[in-house]
């Protein structure tokens, strides 16, 4: 696969792929001018792999509340050139650096004016690939201000820029439809053959897990009630949906579920 996620993002589905493959339906291929809808997209690892092996997908809407992210899917689908230059020139930085004090500066300073909104769209892209490879863990994690406030991982030789997977990812990207906000505005952009792929957050394992960082609010309980409702909506409408969430079992060992209703 040529286009796979640009950035590293917690609960990537690159390792799930053949799993999700295998429970798609058998006769998926022959369905004609199918929508694909992922409400919530993160690094979009099934969403790459779908593009690229299931040419019978017409259309793509993908959608995610962190507006930085989707920001980021905008601007590698409509500036590739652009955001890899920004990027070379940030990446060349970052190594011209003397020491690991000189490099955490360096990353300080990015990721302040990464937290002074509003930024042009492909400084803001470059400041997030940056954060994304330079801090601990790749993780995204803001305080309750809203500000990125993830601390620096000291990686020797991270790519922070990587031309061959934007100009890829870049391509499989020109149909797709990129949405900032809540999921439930998806269904609205459903039509004829559509199947969604859902995969939200974690429900939070302790009161300390940093299981969904990605948003200021928890995926509480109350959070999984809405998102039932919503898939119930989904089907009475006559859509698919495949569903992926995590579970513990009694050994506390972290397994996932997957519901399917085709
Ligand atoms: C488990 S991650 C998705 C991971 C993705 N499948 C991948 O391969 O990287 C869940 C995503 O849901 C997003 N999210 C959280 N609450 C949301 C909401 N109410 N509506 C839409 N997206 C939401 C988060 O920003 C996060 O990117």
């Amino acid at each position: 696969m040529k286009a796979k996620p640009f950035i590293k993002w917690v609960g990537g589905k690159t390792q799930l792929i053949d799993q999700l493959e295998a429970l798609l339906p058998a006769d998926f291929d022959t369905w004609e001018n199918v929508t694909y809808i992922e409400p919530f997209v993160g690094g979009g690892a099934m969403l790459f792999y779908m593009l690229q092996t299931h040419s019978n997908i017409k259309l793509a809407i993908i959608n995610d509340i962190n507006p930085d992210l989707t920001t980021c899917y905008k601007v590698v689908r409509d500036y590739p050139s652009a955001l890899i230059n920004s990027l070379k020139d940030i990446q060349k930085e970052y190594y011209l650096c003397k020491d690991w004090d000189a490099r955490k500066a360096l990353f300080m300073k990015m990721r302040d004016e990464f937290n002074t909104k509003p930024l042009d769209p492909i400084r803001n892209t470059t400041l997030f690939f940056f954060l994304n490879r330079t801090c601990f863990n790749g993780l995204y994690r803001v305080n309750k201000a809203g500000l990125f406030n993830v601390p620096f991982g000291r990686y020797e030789t991270p790519t922070i820029c990587d031309p061959v997977t934007i100009y890829a990812d870049s391509e499989s990207l020109q149909n797709v439809e990129i949405l900032t906000g809540d999921y439930q505005q998806t269904l609205t952009r459903a039509q004829g053959n559509t199947l969604f792929y859902f995969d939200p957050p974690y429900r939070p394992l302790s009161n300390t897990s940093s299981f969904n960082d990605y948003a200021k609010e928890a995926f509480n309980d109350l959070a999984q009630q809405r998102l039932k409702a919503f898939c119930d909506q989904v089907q009475e409408a006559g859509y698919m949906f495949m569903l992926h969430y995590l579970t513990c079992d009694k050994n506390k060992r972290i397994k996932d579920l997957f519901i399917c209703k085709f």
